[in-house]
């Protein structure tokens, strides 16, 4: 089965972006650790990043086609900002009814009130937020087990 880990705006910036907030690592370093937590449980893995919502939206319909023909273990979705503004997502997250874990880097609950807003929430199987870029593995571990 295959693996979607979809990353929102920004997050190609990640290891200068604020990494007080967001860490030292790479978005090349978070591919390297979803490959090998995708290695360990035998998933082939879909690793995307997009500044623009409609491109994740997109991802999002062509992970339902492999939810439908029984071939997706499901979606790590980091929309990044669009976490709290989007209502496309939500929609094509409950439209497809992909199998979806809602991920952050850092603790949104101990940041800015316009952050604890989620629009993803809702629709997410499970909700991973504050380990860092670790969540990204920890979540695919998660869907091993869902
Ligand atoms: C984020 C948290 C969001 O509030 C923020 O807009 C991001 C990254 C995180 O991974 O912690 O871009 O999703």
């Amino acid at each position: 089965k295959t693996v979607y880990v979809l990353n929102g705006p920004n997050l190609n910036l990640l290891g200068t972006r604020e990494p007080a907030v967001y860490g030292a690592h790479t978005l090349a370093d978070v591919e390297q650790m979803c490959i090998e937590a995708c290695a360990r449980h035998g998933f082939a893995l879909r690793f995307h990043q997009s500044n623009h919502e409609g491109a994740l939206v997109d991802w999002i319909h062509e992970a339902g086609r492999l939810q439908a023909a029984g071939e997706l273990a499901g979606v790590v979705l980091n929309a990044g900002a669009y976490t709290h503004t989007s209502v496309a997502l939500l929609d094509a997250i409950k439209g497809t009814g992909v199998a979806l874990i809602e991920l952050h880097i850092s603790n949104v609950h101990a940041r800015e009130s316009f952050r604890h807003h989620s629009y993803i929430s809702a629709a997410a199987k499970a909700v991973m937020c504050g380990f860092g870029v670790k969540g990204y593995g920890l979540a695919i571990d998660g869907l091993a087990g869902l």
